[in-house]
């Protein structure tokens, strides 16, 4: 990953332009794997008032390159939330340092293991990166694979 991207705890001010980017995000990334009905209805449950809820819930990051906000991954009840990069900013490693922040995290808060309910799209990312299939998880806004990684303090 570029030096000039980094990662930091997001603020709520930020939510608004989280709901812009997770929008392209899942439009142009989950799109083959979703039918246009879910993509549709998966894009209007992350309004601002609801990333604005979740921020309150949860460990909301953001990866951030000059100006813009060029990523975001959030930890809530153990499990890996609302992870999406831009679009134009995939596969540069971003999505890996987002990921590894948040693993990092939840070992600091002094969690064992880190779930996750994967979009089809991204399971083979978590498979890669140590998460171990479950089952898959039904969903009329979205299937999901639901996967859990064992994380432990490194000494
Ligand atoms: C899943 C997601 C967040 C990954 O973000 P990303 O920034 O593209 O992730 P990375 O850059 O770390 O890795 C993506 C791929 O690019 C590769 N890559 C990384 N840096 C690269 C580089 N400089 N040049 C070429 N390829 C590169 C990685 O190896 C990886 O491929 P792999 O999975 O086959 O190993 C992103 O694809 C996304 O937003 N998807 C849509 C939303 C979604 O499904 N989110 C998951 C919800 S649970």
């Amino acid at each position: 990953m570029e030096d000039r991207v980094y990662i930091r705890p997001a603020t709520r001010d930020e939510m608004r332009a989280l709901v812009q980017l997770i929008d392209q995000s899942i439009r142009l990334t989950n799109a083959n794997d979703y039918s246009p009905d879910v993509i549709n209805r998966t894009c209007l449950l992350f309004t601002e008032e609801k990333l604005v809820e979740c921020f309150f819930r949860r460990d909301v990051f953001v990866a951030v390159e000059g100006l813009m906000i060029v990523g975001t991954i959030s930890l809530g009840s153990g499990k890996v939330q609302n992870f999406f990069v831009a679009p134009n900013s995939q596969k540069q490693g971003i999505g890996e340092e987002l990921l590894n922040h948040v693993e990092a995290h939840a070992i600091e808060i002094g969690l064992m293991e880190l779930g996750v309910s994967s979009s089809i799209t991204a399971m083979p990312y978590y498979r890669k990166r140590g998460y171990k299939l479950l089952h898959f998880e039904e969903k009329d806004d979205g299937s999901t694979w639901a996967l859990v990684k064992s994380i432990q303090k490194k000494n």
